[in-house]
């Protein structure tokens, strides 16, 4: 397992890498020595990143991906090794996020979801794991989820959860799928952070048309951390080859716990119900 002097001259890809906690990831990995692929949809912003990461010193190469497309995450793997020859570290961080509850969300805004948060980082797992898994020596994926895996809350997030609810189960089973590998695999579990994730809907696609609930605002999320604090937390978990990482604000340590435990309890009891000791 690397320390973080042993980061120094590999490279990390990070979507959704223009802004919030990708911004955050990029600049973090790149101050402790790595080359970083910023790759975002916003292609304007991972390109200004890059830039300012480079005048820096930082090796840096701002691309557009739509993760949600093949070949655009085809093209961002070309990219990524025609620049730096290797890739490392996988950071699968790009998402969006659309407030409604099951019931008055459309299937718009579920496709639309799914496309980004869970094919979107199938494509990138897809496209990157052939040529990630013949190297040797230390490789690491970290896939962003959120601490909505585990419970939405009420104010609509169902669908939203449902996407990051997948994405444990899909890392989950890719961390033992890896492992013969030497590949580790991390799943980042933010709660509340200060991003653009409230103004998802910025990248939308008109395919998926309007979103079907009223949207919660679109400034910065309240009561949050900041982006750089969860950077931090998840590069030392990834290094330790931690399963999971928690970042989350001081006041929601207690609500995020007992909503946990409030989760296996019922689980538990519901085991306790249909299962002979
Ligand atoms: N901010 C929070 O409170 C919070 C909490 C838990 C989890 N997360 C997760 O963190 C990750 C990063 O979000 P953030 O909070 O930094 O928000 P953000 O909006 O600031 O950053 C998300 C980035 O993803 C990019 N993106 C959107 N669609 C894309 C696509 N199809 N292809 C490539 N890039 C795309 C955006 O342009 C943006 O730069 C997301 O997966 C989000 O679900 C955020």
């Amino acid at each position: 397992m690397p320390g973080s002097d042993q980061l120094a001259g590999r490279t990390a890809v990070i979507t959704g890498g223009a802004s919030g906690i990708g911004a955050a990831l990029s600049a973090e990995l790149g101050a402790r020595g790595m080359s970083v692929v910023v790759a975002d949809i916003d292609g304007a912003d991972a390109r200004r990143l890059a830039r300012e990461l480079g005048e820096s010193g930082i090796p840096a190469l701002g691309i557009r991906v739509d993760v949600s497309d093949p070949e655009s995450v085809d093209a961002l793997v070309q990219a990524s090794y025609a620049e730096f020859g290797s890739v490392e570290v996988l950071c699968n961080n790009a998402g969006v996020l659309a407030f409604g509850t099951v019931a008055e969300s459309s299937l718009g805004d579920w496709r639309w979801l799914s496309s980004v948060n869970i094919e979107g980082m199938l494509n990138c797992l897809h496209a990157f794991l052939p040529r990630m898994r013949e190297r040797t020596g230390w490789r690491h994926v970290m896939n962003t989820a959120s601490t909505h895996a585990f419970l939405p809350d009420p104010q609509g997030t169902s669908l939203y959860s449902a996407t990051k609810h997948a994405i444990v189960g899909l890392s989950l089973g890719l961390r033992a799928e890896l492992e013969p590998d030497g590949i580790g695999v991390t799943i980042l579990c933010p709660g509340q952070v200060a991003t653009r994730i409230l103004d998802s809907q910025r990248n939308r696609p008109d395919v998926f048309g309007p979103p079907a609930a009223e949207l919660f605002g679109t400034g910065t999320v309240p009561m949050a951390i900041e982006p750089g604090e969860v950077a931090r937390d998840a590069v030392e978990g990834m290094l330790r080859g931690a399963p999971f990482v928690f970042s989350l604000p001081a006041h929601d340590h207690d609500r995020f716990r007992s909503q946990v435990e409030e989760l296996w309890r019922l689980a538990g009891d519901a085991l306790n119900d249909s299962v002979e000791p």
